[in-house]
């Protein structure tokens, strides 16, 4: 199996001193660094737009795995690409035609990824797992950071996994919410390979960030 990677969600950094937090997350360890985009629309909570992810941009070399919780999501994918994103995953509910939406972010250059919802199924893959290079599993609905994980997605997980086998593709399987040392080993062992997380890798201060993001990973 794959080395699993985390992908800190900076939703819960400090918005104040956000380049020094991204830096201090690389420097900490992390793999990628999660950028939760929210429009007061899609979801209830607003964040950060294309402008924000750019002036990140030149405080980490690793990759930037965002988020898209906007309703519509079309118009605004060039925005993020040249914002400077390495992944985008979207929300099937986000837009009337999510192929489409899924093949204009790889005409980018970017990455693609879907997102399911706690309450959406795992079936809505079928005819799309072909076309996409992550698949990110909700285990908390959409908006907020510091929510409890959901137990009933790490089924979903299980089932995405296997698809994701059958497929034969070189597919990341990600879960985002609720994820602490206690549900990470639980999703992992379900067959996720990407763990976002907020609360856990920012709690106690820079200071914390690399044993935390240790103890998210395994130890
Ligand atoms: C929720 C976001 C998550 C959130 C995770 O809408 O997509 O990325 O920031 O936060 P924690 O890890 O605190 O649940
Ligand atoms: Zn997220």
């Amino acid at each position: 199996t794959r080395p699993v990677l985390i992908s800190p969600s900076i939703l819960s950094a400090d918005f104040a001193r956000l380049g020094e937090e991204v830096r201090a997350i690389d420097e900490a360890g992390c793999d990628w660094v999660h950028i939760d985009v929210m429009d007061g629309h899609f979801v209830p909570n607003i964040t950060i737009g294309p402008a924000v992810v750019k002036a990140l941009r030149p405080h980490t070399k690793k990759p930037f795995d965002v988020h898209l919780m906007i309703s519509p999501v079309d118009l605004y994918l060039d925005a993020f690409a040249s914002a400077g994103a390495d992944i985008i995953t979207v929300h099937p509910e986000a837009g009337p035609h999510i192929h489409r939406t899924v093949q204009h972010i790889r005409s980018l250059g970017v990455k693609a990824g879907v997102v399911l919802n706690p309450g959406t199924p795992a079936k809505m893959l079928d005819y799309l797992i072909d076309d996409v290079d992550l698949i990110l599993v909700m285990s908390v609905n959409p908006g907020f950071g510091g929510q409890s994980f959901i137990p009933s997605q790490l089924r979903k997980i299980e089932a995405i996994r296997k698809m994701i086998e059958k497929s034969g593709r070189d597919i990341r399987l990600q879960v985002d919410g609720g994820i602490d040392l206690i549900t990470a080993p639980q999703a992992i062992a379900a067959g996720a390979d990407v763990l976002v997380a907020g609360t856990a890798t920012f709690r106690g201060g820079p200071s914390a960030y690399a044993d935390n993001i240790r103890a998210l990973r395994g130890g």
